[in-house]
């Protein structure tokens, strides 16, 4: 039977990694997955990682399984992360949470959990959005529809459009939205956004999915969470699917969470037989290693201090290059505004580049990008910044 199976084209995003990683040309520049990297071009294992590593090698006594929700100790962390230690969610019981292998993991679950409430629902997603998310609802029996969001022409938020799309959305539909540093174009929500978008869910009773797979990299660790916490007060359920790859720096080992809100504990007791019966069909149980690793870190005034810490240079590397681009753009004569890029948050931004040029960038340079110009901006660093200002002001040209 398998010689019926037709090829599959790879990821996009996946798929640029491996051709750079073939690429021989040393001055080749990453900007294509979202990783972060120092200014070595390193992504280096934090130091609170490594110190928590070292804790579990010395702790732990046992290898036996950690049950469906994997580790409880890390589920009500990233919770009080997500929505501080105080809020109306957690002290009513309303929250459960089950720890997944990372959070493509956490969206699978949220995938079949949704198809368990509504199985005739439909996921709306910005346009345009991880390019990953509507393949993932899609396997998972789901619709999949686009609403408006990022404005090519003004390199802002077509905000209007996107309310007025949302308005026709029907109860019983899932909203994913991204709680900051917006995967692909760096354009998110200011908090009066935020608050219209919660009040519009609470009318017309459609459930948000959050996605937060950056949190730290926006504003800070509370800030990215604002719209997050403002919907929360607002509307009676919702869904949050959280990572640990990028804000712990713990990609490989595949470590984030889902959380269903739900309207009052007695509904958070059915969600939590549901949801754990859907990782049993799935994974059975998450792997426990990344888990661990973020509990010793939460758990200890010092490790968090450091992590804090580790966070905040990441996240301000990143921002200093955002100006820096900037930058190294006007001393090249580029005269095209790419002032927008400061006003993005996270990981990436579009360059708004055509095809021809991100396909000249990449054959010609060895310049690394996603076919919709989306740049990963952590592959900048002072040794090739001046070579990709150069090449961009070449590839203007035209
Ligand atoms: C990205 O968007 O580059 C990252 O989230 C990595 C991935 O899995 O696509």
């Amino acid at each position: 039977m398998f010689s019926h199976l037709q090829p599959t084209p790879i990821d996009p995003i996946l798929g640029l990694m491996a051709a750079y990683k073939e690429d021989p040309n040393p001055q080749k520049v990453d900007l294509g997955v979202g990783v972060y990297k120092d200014e070595n071009g390193h992504t280096a294992v934090l130091k609170c990682v490594k110190e928590a590593e070292a804790l579990r090698l010395k702790l732990e006594d046992s290898k036996t399984y950690i049950g469906m929700a994997g580790d409880l100790s890390f589920n009500s962390h990233i919770e009080k992360l997500a929505f501080g230690p105080a809020h109306q969610v957690l002290l009513a019981g309303r929250v459960v949470t089950a720890h997944t292998p990372g959070g493509t993991g956490a969206l699978r679950v949220a995938a079949e959990f949704i198809k368990k409430a509504n199985p005739d629902a439909t996921v709306w997603v910005t346009n345009p959005t991880w390019a990953n998310h509507v393949s993932l609802f899609q396997a998972a029996g789901l619709k999949v529809k686009e609403y408006s969001y990022y404005d090519w022409e003004t390199k802002g938020l077509k905000f209007d459009a996107m309310m007025a799309e949302l308005a026709t959305v029907p109860a019983g539909d899932v909203v994913l939205v991204h709680a900051c540093c917006h995967n692909p174009s760096g354009m998110d929500l200011n908090f009066a956004q935020w608050q219209q978008f919660a009040e519009l869910a609470k009318e017309k009773g459609f459930t948000p999915l959050v996605d937060m797979a950056y949190q730290g990299f926006g504003l800070g660790l509370d800030e990215d969470t604002q719209g997050l916490r403002y919907l929360a007060d607002l509307v009676p359920e919702l869904l949050l699917c959280s990572s640990c790859s990028k804000n712990f720096g713990l990609y490989r080992e595949r470590i984030g969470a889902v959380s269903v809100i739900t309207a009052d504990s007695k509904t958070a007791d059915i969600a939590r037989s549901v949801l754990l019966a859907v990782v049993r069909s799935i994974y059975s149980m998450p792997p426990a290693h990344g888990a661990i690793l973020v509990s010793h870190i939460l758990n200890s005034a010092e490790l968090t201090a450091l992590w804090h810490q580790e966070l905040a240079e990441m996240r301000n590397r990143i921002n200093n290059y955002r100006q820096l681009i900037i930058d190294k753009f006007k001393e090249q004569g580029i005269a095209q505004d790419f002032s927008f890029i400061t006003r993005q948050h996270g990981m990436f931004s579009f360059l708004g580049i055509n095809k021809e040029q991100i396909e000249q960038l990449r054959k010609d340079y060895s310049i690394y990008m996603v076919g919709s110009s989306r740049v990963s901006i952590a592959g900048l660093n002072h040794s090739n910044i001046d070579y990709f200002a150069k090449a961009m002001a070449e590839v203007l040209k035209g």
